[in-house]
């Protein structure tokens, strides 16, 4: 069973600048709701009712959102108002909020590795980018289809999806057998390559599903791309002593990361409300 997910959410999000001066851009909004919040949703889906973040200076809104405000429930009781927060207040009852924080910008491993402490090191547990906003509006969410893969394979597993070749530099990469129709056994993956030199144009995107073991082999893996700690070198070593997938997940991904990534989300989401 999968009932743990993290979501790393210690960095800076220099991209929005100056939204992000003050304010986690995790809580930046899609429509109305903070993006965090569609990820912690994804995860509910799927099982999940421990939501573990790890948090860095300036993120206390995440905190603060995952939480009663009893101020505002008392202000809109019983108003047409109240309706707005139904889902948040569902998560809330539901699910089990723990925090962490990651003190230095050591990469997104060492983030994962700071997790250990609220996930432990005895079941596999998910991990969530909320950056990469992803939906299924056909079915099962993102997540829920790597933790039915889990069920099945029982080993690390990493959502990806194809990319353009010239885009290939702001991904981890994977290369892979396929042994079912979207599915790899991963054999290499390397960390945000030159175009020319990845080996396929399969991205990894922010959905992992890992197994405890990994906590041991990031603590032995060296800083590499950026002179971070990468989870995409730690999965490598999985890889190659046991079993990593690569899952081509059903559905679309933004990447709310970035401005147009982010539009692109705010438009597809309006247009689904109206
Ligand atoms: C991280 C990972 C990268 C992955 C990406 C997906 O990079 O390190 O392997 O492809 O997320 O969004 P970041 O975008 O945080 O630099």
């Amino acid at each position: 069973m999968i009932t743990k997910c993290l979501f790393p959410a210690a960095g800076y999000g220099t991209r929005f600048l100056p939204a992000t001066k003050a304010m986690p851009k995790e809580m930046l909004p899609i429509l109305t709701k903070p993006l965090i919040q569609y990820g912690v949703e994804e995860a509910y889906d799927a099982g999940c009712c421990i939501m573990a973040t790890i948090t860095g200076r300036g993120k206390r809104a995440i905190t603060d959102h995952f939480d009663k405000s009893y101020e505002l429930e008392h202000q809109i009781q019983d108003t047409s108002k109240e309706n707005l927060l139904k889902e948040i207040r569902d998560l809330i009852k539901n699910c089990t909020f723990t925090y962490t924080r990651q003190n230095e910008m050591k990469g997104l491993g060492d983030a994962i590795y700071k997790g250990k402490s609220l996930v432990g090191d005895q079941e596999p547990f998910a991990v969530i980018l909320a950056d990469d906003l992803c939906v299924n509006p056909d079915g099962d969410g993102v997540l829920t289809q790597m933790v039915k893969l889990y069920n099945k394979y029982k080993c690390s597993i990493v959502a990806i999806m194809e990319v353009p070749k010239d885009q290939v530099h702001k991904y981890g990469v994977i290369a892979g057998k396929e042994i079912e129709d979207g599915i790899f056994m991963i054999n290499d993956m390397v960390e945000k390559p030159d175009n020319d030199k990845a080996p396929t144009n399969l991205a990894i995107i922010g959905r992992y599903i890992l197994t405890p073991e990994i906590f041991e082999i990031i603590k032995q893996t060296k800083p590499g791309k950026n002179g971070e700690i990468q989870i995409t070198d730690a999965l490598l070593t999985q890889a190659k002593n046991g079993m990593v997938l690569g899952y081509k997940f059903k559905g679309k991904r933004f990447d709310c990361g970035s401005v147009e990534g982010y539009v692109e989300a705010t438009n597809y989401f309006y247009n689904m409300h109206k």
